[in-house]
């Protein structure tokens, strides 16, 4: 039908006549003369019709927003003036000799060009909302990053390999979306939260390298960057160590960038352990772009005559920390107010701080509400260990180690981009040496950071065992890009008796274990290779690369807050019939023969 993109017609076709086919963008009468923005995935070229050619004028001033035309037609210089420097097609125009219209449209639900459309109304219509260019940039970026992650693991000798989507339950954190068997009543199929087990088991199989553009699905609470169901790059290899996966993983993503954007990511990422990040930022993913740190300044309140400090400072599972905003001082009330808000949705009890009007003037040249508690020692000691100077703001945090870090943690970035202090370009990270296990005094027992089939730092289960849980650090490992977590991964498991020690810690007993990971425990006594591998969020990636403000605008049809999806409106009910059906399905007691044959 057509010759042309209608984003490709140039200065070089000057003179030729093309075929373009697309959607009406926009259309403008001018005195006589129609003006038609025709727009496919290409972009926009501006068709002119005049009155000369009666019939084909006729059909151009009926069409309206959104048609669906096929035109034919000379192009030609725009008249001198009227030239668009700003769009690739701007030098000319096409003279329009035929028009055909192969779909009217109604008068669509938002504008293409409206930047105040409600993600709602954009959702409803997504087929429209995935027209504007934007988006189809988006689309068109996140298949590049397939294809060059793909280049790169065929080209290093990794096999795609598909793995179940009705499958047994993997645990990694989040509640099952489950599926009744129609033909076993009462049994479920989950849908993996991950193919975890699988590359495993084909690791196990001898396949050595693996890897999978898979969807996975958690049924968990969502956020910006959360979907209940989202794509992995999931990749596993077998006979090679952390430094050997790493290094070739960062590669890979060097890679992909420079691929994709043409942009370069420092070589090597550095390595930070976890403690040390959440120590230092208050997080394990923490953005490096934002130049503001937590400072400990525990034992220097362990004395002061303030409890809301010395209580957190004395308790060893408490923290009182300092994040120094460097010309900070000209906050307001108000601000300040706001920000004590914010700490207060991560559990924070309140938001201390001293304004450093002029340190050398010792307290004198301090404002604050909890100066008076504070011995001289204790504020030069603040000043010295913050590095504070004069017209800088100090916040503190008190309270269990955890609030503490989250809510400051919190703060540090919030202060980053309201303060303008984010800087530019790609800040990577690897964040190494997790703790294998934390303690939830909830439910009073371990679970893992990771998964329960990363293998901890030390070789014998005697040292497991002996070893206070929570010191044990586990091979794993986190790809971190300014301030998301990308890619997740670790040595796994691989000796079976080490699989079996690790689950009862955490609290899984032999016959627990037998039935939910049989096939696990059973394989690792057929030979089982060291392995290990780790999965990216593919539509974290591409949000960072695309520069998107969410993962929702790099998924074509993705869910909202509440998982729903508002162009299909799934989840729904389902029919009386597929109901009754669902009730036998669920059933424990029902058997297959008591049911009609449906099949
Ligand atoms: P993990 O659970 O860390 O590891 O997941 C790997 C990566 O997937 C992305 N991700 C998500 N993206 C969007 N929405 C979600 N709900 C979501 N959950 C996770 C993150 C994360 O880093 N089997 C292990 C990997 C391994 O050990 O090899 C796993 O799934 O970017
Ligand atoms: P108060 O004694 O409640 O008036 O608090 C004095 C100052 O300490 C106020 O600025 C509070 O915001 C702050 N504050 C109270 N609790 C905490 C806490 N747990 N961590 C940090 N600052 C706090």
């Amino acid at each position: 039908m057509r010759t042309h993109y209608c984003g490709q017609v140039t200065e070089q076709h000057l003179d030729s006549t093309v075929s373009l086919c697309g959607w009406v963008h926009r259309r403008r009468d001018h005195g006589g003369v129609i003006f038609i923005d025709l727009r496919d995935r290409d972009g926009l070229v501006q068709v002119v019709f005049d009155p000369d050619n009666p019939d084909v004028f006729a059909l151009a001033e009926s069409v309206r927003s959104e048609f669906v035309l096929h035109v034919s037609g000379r192009v030609r210089r725009r008249p001198a003036g009227t030239e668009n420097a700003g769009m690739k097609t701007g030098q000319i125009e096409v003279f329009g000799q035929q028009l055909e219209i192969l779909n009217t449209a109604k008068t669509p639900p938002f504008q293409l060009d409206d930047e105040d459309v409600g993600e709602d109304v954009r959702l409803r219509h997504r087929y429209v909302d995935l027209r504007r260019p934007e988006m189809q940039e988006r689309m068109r970026t996140r298949a590049r990053v397939t294809t060059a992650l793909r280049g790169f693991l065929d080209a290093e000798g990794f096999l795609d390999i598909e793995t179940p989507m009705l499958t047994r339950a993997t645990p990694e954190g989040a509640r099952d979306y489950l599926v009744p068997s129609r033909v076993h009543p009462g049994s479920f199929y989950a849908l993996p939260q991950s193919p975890q087990l699988f590359k495993q088991l084909l690791m196990m199989s001898g396949m050595d390298r693996y890897y999978q553009v898979v969807r996975c699905f958690r049924d968990e609470d969502l956020r910006a960057d959360r979907q209940p169901e989202f794509t992995q790059l999931d990749i596993e290899t077998s006979f090679m160590d952390e430094e050997g996966i790493m290094s070739l993983m960062e590669r890979m993503i060097r890679e992909l960038f420079r691929e994709v954007l043409g942009e370069e990511i420092p070589n090597p990422f550095p390595r930070m352990s976890w403690q040390e990040a959440v120590d230092r930022f208050g997080i394990d993913r923490p953005d490096l772009r934002i130049p503001l740190e937590l400072v400990d300044v525990s034992e220097l309140m362990a004395d002061v005559d303030f409890k809301v400090f010395a209580g957190p400072a004395a308790d060893p599972k408490g923290r009182v920390a300092a994040l120094r905003l460097p010309a900070g001082g000209d906050l307001s009330r108000k601000e300040i107010d706001d920000y004590t808000k914010f700490v207060g949705r991560y559990g924070a009890k309140g938001l201390a701080y001293i304004k450093v009007n002029e340190p050398a003037q010792g307290r004198e040249g301090l404002q604050s509400p909890i100066i008076k508690f504070l011995p001289d020692a204790t504020v030069s000691g603040i000043l010295e260990r913050t590095g504070a100077e004069a017209g800088d703001l100090i916040f503190f945090g008190a309270d269990k180690t955890t609030v503490v870090n989250e809510s400051l943690g919190a703060l540090r970035v919030r202060l980053g981009h309201d303060r303008g202090l984010v800087e530019a370009g790609w800040r990577p990270l690897w964040v190494v040496d997790f703790p294998m296990f934390e303690y939830d005094d909830k439910d009073g027992r371990l679970y893992s950071l990771h998964h329960p089939f990363t293998a901890p730092s030390v070789d014998s289960i005697e040292a497991l065992r002996q070893g206070d849980p929570e010191r044990i650090l586990s091979r794993a490992y986190d790809m971190v890009l300014n301030g998301t977590e990308v890619g997740g991964g670790s040595i796994r498991i691989h000796r079976p008796d080490m699989q079996m020690a690790v689950l009862k810690m955490l609290g899984i007993g032999e016959q627990e274990a037998r039935e939910k990971f049989g096939f696990l425990l059973d394989a690792l006594e057929y030979g089982a290779p060291p392995h290990g591998g780790l999965a990216f969020g593919l539509d974290r990636l591409v949000m960072l690369m695309t520069g998107a403000g969410s993962i929702r605008d790099v998924m074509a049809f993705p869910k909202t807050q509440t998982a729903s999806c508002l162009l299909t409106e799934a989840p729904s009910t389902v029919a009386e019939e597929q109901l009754r059906e669902l009730h036998i399905r669920l059933r424990r007691t029902a058997t297959v023969e008591t049911e009609p044959a449906t099949q």
